[in-house]
């Protein structure tokens, strides 16, 4: 490959590892704030998504660091000071679409000049932040239809009934 085309990748793939931090920092803060609430199921879900996007951010990296690039860790924009859960997915939601679209855009640059394996990460990751779009969709449908009660109930759920006071 040369190095016009590695060094595309290798911003894109900087930028997505950029934006793949902020992600991390925003879903945990939602993990902590959702946990300081005692919504635990919806705490979880972000907890477990931020951990996914640790996954993704060592793919890219991997990756530039093949194409010998160098990883900047730094994430491209600070966390937002979202407390209230509904918002909190709207947010979710909107990071996981724009993610998605850059994605599937960097992916067919990195197509165009032959260079298949960053395409092929690209297009992975695709998949995975659609999913999470999806399931944080389904979150807000719920809260949207039942009502922020909703969240509430959830954590009725999560009680171990063994250790109803943990
Ligand atoms: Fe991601
Ligand atoms: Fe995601």
């Amino acid at each position: 490959m040369d190095s016009i085309v590695s060094n595309l990748a290798i911003g894109l793939l900087n930028k997505s590892v950029a934006d793949e931090l902020s992600a991390i920092h925003q879903y945990m803060y939602f993990h902590l704030h959702l946990e300081d609430q005692g919504l635990g199921p919806l705490a979880q879900l972000f907890k477990q998504t931020a951990i996914i996007e640790m996954g993704h951010v060592e793919t890219l990296a991997e990756r530039i660091l093949f194409l010998k690039g160098e990883v900047e860790m730094a994430p491209s924009t600070p966390v937002e000071k979202i407390t209230d859960p509904a918002a909190m997915l709207a947010k979710a939601i909107e990071m996981e679409k724009a993610s998605a679209n850059d994605y599937n855009r960097a992916g067919q640059e990195c197509g165009a000049r032959a260079d298949a394996g960053s395409k092929q990460i690209f297009e992975e990751l695709v998949g995975d932040e659609e999913a999470h779009q999806g399931r944080f969709e389904k979150q807000l449908e719920s809260i949207q239809r039942f009502g922020p009660a909703y969240l509430a109930l959830q954590s009725f759920g999560n009680v171990d009934p063994s250790n109803p006071g943990a």
